[in-house]
């Protein structure tokens, strides 16, 4: 079976634009690869290093919206990437052959640095954070990677550093069981790792800009059912129906962008003609959406209130999930550490 990695920093709780894009691929893909999905603290400590505290709720957090969508620890392996210090060791020797250049024209580095301009970014760990990428990817020979498009970029670079090592440290065969050999040839070390490119929906948020945790305008999986109501009772309309009795046009709605991702056809269509002619009000409309949103997000909130009752449920998953990874990465690096020809002690 192929392999799949993919990765998360645990900046927050997960709404549904995080739903609709990343996670319903991510519990596809468990059909049809091996999945390894990990929380990448040091990755979110790039950015948070002086919010560094609210990392480990945040992870378990998101441990439960990764379980309450469906992400299934039996077929699945679920990870913390700071328990598994290989990928440090990995990044080390990696830096070791990345020229500066490759990283100081990666875009999201002076992208996210623009974004970000209120907070110091002129550090080492930041600079170096699609290596660190590169090294969580590699070092579990992953096929593909599901990411979005801006992640690319990070990709390529995780291609060209591939092909640097492969070149350089070549001449090993390793001597693998053969159930995993055949990953790791003479050629190299490490096989180029494909993105599969999740493509990113428009999900708006309730101010109508895109759904953020930054901009204080996203529904979490997480949130009880009276804040959802509470959330788009107020929600931004077609800014040109002031009145009830005022038209609207939904193709300039959030409100109507979302029943485009959660409300069935026949119904939408009735939702849509009813704004057209003023026959249904905004909060009527809102009313329908509150109920198809509900249909996907009460049972969501049914497995989290299950999850809530085994207060060390995380902690085992992702113990269980670390003890696997760890195996996989150390293999990989017992491989990289001969493929350099390390002196072995
Ligand atoms: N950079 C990714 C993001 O911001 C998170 C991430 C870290 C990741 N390491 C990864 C994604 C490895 C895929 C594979 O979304
Ligand atoms: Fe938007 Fe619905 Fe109001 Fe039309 S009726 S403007 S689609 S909220």
């Amino acid at each position: 079976m192929k392999r799949v990695l993919s990765g998360m920093r645990p900046t927050g709780p997960l709404h549904i634009g995080h739903y609709l894009g990343a996670l319903g691929n991510w519990v596809r893909l468990q059909d049809e690869y091996e999945c390894f999905y990990f929380v990448a603290d040091w990755h979110a400590l790039s950015t948070m290093y002086d919010e560094a505290e609210t990392l480990a709720e945040y992870t378990e957090e998101i441990v439960k919206d990764w379980l309450s969508v469906g992400l299934d620890p039996d077929r699945s392996t679920f990870f913390l990437q700071s328990a598994i210090l290989q990928h440090a060791e990995l990044l080390v020797l990696l830096s070791m052959i990345t020229p500066l250049s490759w990283l100081e024209r990666v875009p999201s580095y002076k992208e996210v640095r623009q974004q970000m301009a209120h907070k110091d970014l002129a550090t080492y760990g930041f600079l170096g954070y699609p290596l660190l990428q590169t090294a969580d990817i590699i070092i579990y020979r992953a096929n593909y990677v599901p990411v979005g498009i801006d992640q690319l970029p990070h990709l390529e670079l995780a291609r060209e550093i591939v092909r640097r090592f492969n070149f350089m440290y070549s001449s090993i065969t390793p001597g693998r069981d053969s159930e995993q050999a055949g990953q790791a040839t003479a050629a190299g070390v490490f096989p180029e790792p494909k993105e599969l490119l999740t493509e990113a929906p428009k999900v708006p948020g309730t101010d109508g800009r895109k759904m953020s945790k930054s901009y204080e305008n996203a529904i979490y999986l997480k949130d009880p059912s009276n804040t959802v109501w509470e959330k788009l009772r107020p929600m931004v309309t077609d800014p040109a129906r002031v009145r009830r009795t005022d038209p609207g046009d939904p193709e300039k709605c959030p409100v109507y962008e979302l029943h485009v991702f959660f409300t069935p056809d026949e119904r939408k269509k009735e939702v849509a003609h009813g704004c057209r002619t003023a026959g249904i009000g905004c909060i009527d409309c809102k009313k329908v959406l509150y109920e198809e949103l509900e249909k996907v997000l009460s049972p969501l909130r049914e497995k989290r209130a299950e999850l809530d009752m085994q207060p060390d449920l995380v902690k085992q998953i992702l113990s269980n999930g670390n003890d696997r990874a760890r195996k996989e990465a150390e293999r990989t690096m017992s491989d990289v550490r001969d493929s350099i020809k390390l002196y072995t002690s």
